[in-house]
C-alpha cells in the first residue's frame, strides 16, 4: 500500500515510519513538508499522491500552551483532521486519526472503553475530540485510535524526562494520584500497521496493558534503567503549582474494540518499558555517549 504519514517528525511519526516501511511504500511528511492546518495544501498534496492510507499523527501536543493558544490548537487538531478527512474521502483512502485519553475527564476510576462518553477538561482534549468528530462525520473509511502516555525513542516524554532529572538530582518528587496506561510508540505503530490492513473501521483504545500512577511509572523507569538508588517521593498533584491545563486524574484504557475485532492486545506496560530502556534507549545513549552517566 502507499501510505502517507503526517507529523513524521514527532515521536510516534518516527516509529510509524520504521514499522510501515519497507513492507509498504511510505511517504513521511513532517510539518515543513505538510502543514495540516492548510486546507488547500492538504487537498492538493493528497490528491496528487493518491495514497491508499493516511496515518495522521501530526498534532498540536503542548497541552499547557494550548490553553493560551486555543485557536492554534483547534487549527491543527480539529481543522487539520477535517482537511485530511475531506482529502481522504476524495481519493478513497483509509484514514487513521490518532487521538488521546485526554478526551475523558478522569472521573470514571475504572478503565475507559470506547462506549464511554468523552468530556475533555482542557483545550487540547477539546480540539482532539472535535478532530475525532470531523473524521467520523466526513470519511467512512476511518480508524480513530485513542492512545495515552506515549513514549519512544524520539522526542521528549515522561520516560526521558525522569531519566534526565535523575542524572542531576538524588531525589525526585512524582505525583501518585494521576493514573493511566503508558504506551510505547513502537507497539502502537505495530498495532496501527495491523489495523490498516483490515476494514474494521471505527474507534479503538490502544495502549499497553495495565494501569499505573505516574509514581509507579517513574519507579519502574528508574529500576529498569539501573537507577533504583534515586530516591522517589510520592506527592499529590496539588503539591505542585497548578499547571495552565487541568489534567484528568484517571485515563487508563480497556481495549474492547481491539479484542472484538480480533486484534492482539499490546504487551503489558512494564514489559514494553523494559524493552524500550534495555534495547532502544540504551543504544541511543551509547551513540550519544551518555551511557556512563545513566547506566
Ligand atoms: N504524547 C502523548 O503522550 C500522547 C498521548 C495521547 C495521544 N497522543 C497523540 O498521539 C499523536 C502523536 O503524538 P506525539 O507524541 O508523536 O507528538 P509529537 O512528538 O509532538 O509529534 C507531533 C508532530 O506534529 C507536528 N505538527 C504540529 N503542528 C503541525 C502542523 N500544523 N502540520 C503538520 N505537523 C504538525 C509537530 O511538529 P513540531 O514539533 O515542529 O510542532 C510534531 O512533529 C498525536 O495525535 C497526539 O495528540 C499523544
Amino acid at each position: 500500500m502507499k501510505i502517507i504519514i503526517t507529523g513524521a517528525g514527532g515521536q510516534l511519526g518516527y516509529d510509524l515510519k520504521r514499522v510501515l516501511s519497507p513492507k509498504h511504500e511510505v511517504i513521511a511528511w513532517d510539518k515543513a513538508k505538510l502543514d495540516v492546518s492548510q486546507e488547500h495544501e492538504v487537498m492538493q498534496r493528497i490528491v496528487t499522491e493518491r495514497p491508499d492510507v493516511v496515518v495522521h499523527a501530526a498534532a498540536y501536543t503542548n497541552v499547557d500552551r494550548a490553553e493560551s493558544e486555543k485557536e492554534a490548537a483547534y487549527h491543527v487538531n480539529a481543522l487539520g483532521a477535517l482537511h485530511l478527512a475531506n482529502a481522504c474521502l476524495i481519493v478513497g483512502a483509509k484514514l487513521v486519526y490518532v487521538s488521546t485519553d485526554y478526551v475523558f475527564d478522569g472521573t470514571k476510576r475504572s478503565p475507559y472503553d470506547e462506549t464511554d462518553t468523552p468530556n475533555p477538561l482542557n483545550s487540547y482534549g477539546q480540539s482532539k475530540l472535535l478532530g475525532e468528530k470531523f473524521v467520523a462525520m466526513t470519511c467512512r473509511r476511518h480508524f480513530i485510535v485513542r492512545t495515552s502516555w506515549l513514549y519512544g525513542q524520539k522526542g521528549t516524554n515522561f520516560v526521558t524526562k525522569v531519566l534526565e532529572k535523575a542524572r542531576t538530582n538524588a531525589t525526585l518528587s512524582i505525583v501518585d494520584d494521576q493514573f493511566g496506561s503508558p504506551t510505547y510508540c513502537l507497539d502502537l505503530a505495530i498495532f496501527i500497521r495491523s489495523l490498516i490492513e483490515t476494514d474494521h473501521y471505527g474507534l479503538y483504545h490502544a495502549s499497553n496493558q495495565g494501569v499505573c500512577s505516574r509514581y509507579e511509572f517513574a519507579k519502574h523507569i528508574l529500576e529498569a534503567a539501573g537507577m533504583a538508588h534515586i530516591s522517589l517521593n510520592a506527592v499529590p498533584t496539588h503539591a505542585f503549582p497548578p499547571a495552565p491545563a487541568e489534567r484528568p486524574m484517571y485515563t487508563a484504557f480497556a481495549h474492547k474494540a481491539m479484542q472484538s475485532s480480533g486484534f492482539a492486545r499490546m504487551r503489558d506496560w512494564k514489559s514494553a518499558l523494559d524493552f524500550f530502556l534495555q534495547v532502544e534507549y540504551y543504544e541511543t545513549a551509547v551513540k550519544a555517549k551518555k551511557v556512563t552517566d545513566i547506566w
